[in-house]
């Protein structure tokens, strides 16, 4: 496994495999790896000759500063796990390579973004596409891998590379969860004992609750504190805090028991 800090190195090292007609599928992460970014990169793997991981926290994508402070980093322990997956190159660039221009040029959504996640976090997915459509044009690859638990996230990454005509196909993966349901998340370990046990509640009241209204009755009374829960694009999808923890999910409405 070669892992690249420097981004025109690594440019170098995709040039020559193009050269040589090499197919790769990149997986952008922030790193904290768990075992639902593990999927991708053995989705990827399975698909290409050649993996690519990138781990960068963005700045651009976080609306609190707090959040960004407390946003979990092991890159020592992202490495090894990445290694025993067997993939082929890690990116982890610095902001000051990848924001050249300081953030002066950004990818601007209208519409689905400013809903659900957008309305909570303003500016989140600006900074998200905006670091999405540098990455991909970075990495220069067949497939990108992105998780089914981001759905929102999912959606405006489809629309931009389909706005922007970009030649890298997106591929959507199936969201992974813990035993009890709970969907895994960079932010899990930040939740308390008796919160962590009442966290699989969410997946459970989403996916069984009549309507998003009843599932934001029920989550509030089990003692969430709900930012949302809607019905639209064929899923339901929810976003709630517990002991200062926001966790966000989404089920498809077909599933629902
Ligand atoms: P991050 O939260 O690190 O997630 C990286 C990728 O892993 C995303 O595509 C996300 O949907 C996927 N993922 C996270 N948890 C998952 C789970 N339980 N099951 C399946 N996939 C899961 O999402 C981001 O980073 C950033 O916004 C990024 C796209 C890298 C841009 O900065």
């Amino acid at each position: 496994m070669t892992v690249y800090e420097s981004l025109s190195e690594w440019r170098r090292q995709r040039a020559d495999q193009i050269r040589a007609g090499t197919t790769l599928g990149v997986v952008p992460t922030m790193g904290a790896l768990h075992d639902g970014h593990l999927s991708l990169v053995r989705r990827s793997r399975a698909e290409n000759r050649l993996t690519l991981v990138t781990i960068f926290v963005n700045p651009a994508q976080f609306d609190d500063p707090g959040d960004l402070a407390r946003y979990p980093r092991a890159l020592t322990e992202d490495l090894a796990l990445l290694r025993e997956e067997g993939t082929d190159f890690v990116l982890c660039p610095s902001e000051a390579d990848l924001y050249p221009d300081g953030y002066q040029y950004r990818v601007i959504e209208l519409g689905l973004s400013r809903l659900l996640e957008g309305a909570h976090r303003p500016g989140h997915f600006d900074g998200v596409l905006t670091i999405v459509l540098k990455l991909l044009q970075i990495a220069g690859a067949e497939h990108a891998y992105f998780g089914e638990k981001d759905w929102q996230q999912l959606r405006l990454v489809q629309g931009l590379a389909e706005a922007f005509f970009l030649p890298t196909m997106i591929v959507p993966c199936p969201t992974v969860r813990e035993a009890d349901g709970l969907a895994l998340s960079s932010r899990n370990r930040r939740l308390p004992a008796a919160s962590r046990r009442q966290a699989p509640q969410f997946y459970r009241i989403l996916s069984s609750a009549s309507s998003a209204e009843a599932a934001g009755r029920e989550l509030r009374a089990t003692g969430f504190e709900v930012d949302y829960v809607e019905d639209r694009d064929g899923r339901r999808l929810g976003a709630v805090r517990l002991a200062d923890v926001r966790l966000i999910d989404n089920v498809p409405l077909g599933d629902r028991s």
